[in-house]
């Protein structure tokens, strides 16, 4: 597949924006200060902190880092539970939501069998999923503008 261009201006803090790269969806989320500030908060509590769990295959060199992205403020991944497929939704508001924990900080719950993943992408101990949500190969062009592919 060919790599796609997206235009991040006109996303703000708090927003995201899914885009089509080989038939897959991938979000790109501006992520709050808040936001970035939670991954200390979870960081106990997810089942692979560093991205350690097969790196060539779900985070490439420059994400293997707490925020697993290029930039603290903008995380990129590949919308697609690990565990069997399913498309997890946004659950960015903290604090206690049916089917989330009391203490959630903010994240993503795949409807199927329950997974959770963080403000990084990061799966949550004992979950269903294998491994954090894939971070694509992408590149910054300039401030406002990226590649993914
Ligand atoms: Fe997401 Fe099973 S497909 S938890």
């Amino acid at each position: 597949g060919a790599p796609v261009e997206v235009d991040i201006s006109t996303l703000n803090p708090g927003e995201m924006k899914t885009v089509e790269w080989r038939g897959k969806p991938v979000w790109i989320i501006k992520r709050t200060p808040e936001m970035v500030a939670s991954l200390k908060k979870t960081d106990g509590k997810v089942a692979d902190a560093e991205s350690k769990r097969n790196p060539d295959e779900f985070t490439p060199e420059y994400a293997r880092n707490e925020w697993r992205s290029r930039k603290p403020e903008l995380m990129v991944a590949v919308g697609i539970c690990t565990h069997l497929g399913c498309s997890p939704s946004s659950k960015f508001t903290p604090g206690p939501q049916p089917s989330l924990p009391d203490d959630w900080e903010g994240g993503f719950l795949c409807p199927c069998h329950g997974s959770t993943f963080d403000m990084a992408g990061r799966v949550f101990k004992n979950k269903p999923a294998p491994d954090n949500l894939q971070v694509p190969r992408y590149m910054f062009l300039s401030d406002t503008k990226l590649v993914i592919g």
